[in-house]
């Protein structure tokens, strides 16, 4: 299949190229210097060249803080981005698929969100993926929406680096008991895209490792695992962590539709210790 994929240099986009080319996908990636998803001319530019018959939409402004500070970037960049992407691909036949996030609820369930539930975001970087996801249902017939949380990827920085960074420092850590999501390797979530795209299927999917989890608790696991039992964490609410954006409380995701057809990650505990294996930091 011809695939283009956005936000190609990004912590999903990455791992998902190799795996798309892996399977034999002519895969064209494109990062913000090639093909910015605001500039109608560049996406234009970048469809006539490539043709594809699927489009994986990875590119965004993720960066919850700077959303939150400036919402019209976010709102650009998400929502009016995602309306060039979709109309591109409505011009040209393709499929799209396009990655959304548990920050499209509001943190207030009992249990984990299901596909089916209503989103209603409480921060401008939900609002804006809310808003990319709406347009693509409204745009593009034949669409995958796959929702995620907490992405962690080789490279780059994320949650558990900046853990193990403050560890290895002595610098005191104090993170949250109060809010609870999902931790997701991009490596699985890749494997499992790959799968998830090639059934052919649309429709609105949750693609995480299974189980829920604090900030707190995946901080205490991540160090317990990577050797640092002795390093304590002071547990604090999420009221007392200053920051631009509110995150929603509770965000778990629970994978019902595509386990339905087989497609399901390991549980967040093994795909961490994956991952801490992979970097050399696991302490076996
Ligand atoms: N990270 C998470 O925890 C998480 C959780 C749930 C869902 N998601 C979703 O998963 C997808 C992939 O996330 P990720 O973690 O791989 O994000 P990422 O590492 O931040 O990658 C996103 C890429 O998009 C690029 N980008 C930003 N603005 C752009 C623009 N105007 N035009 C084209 N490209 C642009 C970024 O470039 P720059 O780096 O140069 O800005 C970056 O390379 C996103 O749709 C995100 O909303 C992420």
């Amino acid at each position: 299949m011809r695939v283009l994929l956005t936000g190609a240099d990004g912590r999903l986009g990455s791992a998902l190229q190799t795996r798309l080319s892996a399977r034999g996908h002519a895969v064209s990636g494109y990062d913000v210097t090639r093909m910015d998803v605001t500039d109608w001319e560049a996406v234009r530019a970048a469809f006539d060249e490539t043709e594809p018959e699927l489009v994986v939409h990875c590119a965004a402004l993720t960066a919850v803080d700077r959303c939150a500070e400036d919402p019209d970037r976010a709102l650009l960049v998400n929502g009016f981005g995602t309306q060039t992407v979709a109309q591109a691909c409505q011009a040209h036949g393709a499929r799209l698929v396009y990655i959304s996030t548990n920050e499209v609820f509001d943190g207030r369930a009992a249990r984990p969100y299901l596909e089916y539930d209503t989103p209603n975001p409480i921060n401008p970087y939900g609002y804006s993926k809310w808003v990319g996801e709406q347009i693509v249902r409204e745009l593009v017939p034949q669409h995958m929406i796959v929702r995620t949380a907490w992405l962690y990827a080789h490279g780059g920085s994320n949650f558990i680096h900046t853990i193990l960074r403050a560890a290895r420092e002595g610098q005191p850590l104090r993170v949250v008991t109060n809010e609870i999501g999902s931790p997701t390797y991009s490596n699985d979530l890749a494997d499992a895209l790959v799968r998830l795209i090639e059934t052919g299927r649309s429709g609105t999917y949750h693609l995480i490792n299974e189980g829920q989890v604090s900030r707190f608790g995946l901080a205490r696991c991540v160090l317990d695992l990577a050797g640092h039992r002795e390093t304590p964490i002071e547990p604090i609410a999420l009221a007392e962590f200053r920051r631009a954006s509110r995150p929603p409380e509770y965000s778990a995701l629970r994978n019902f539709a595509a386990a339905q057809m087989g497609i399901r990650l390991r549980p967040w505990p093994d795909a961490l210790s994956a991952f801490l294996r992979a970097e050399g930091l696991l302490q076996e």
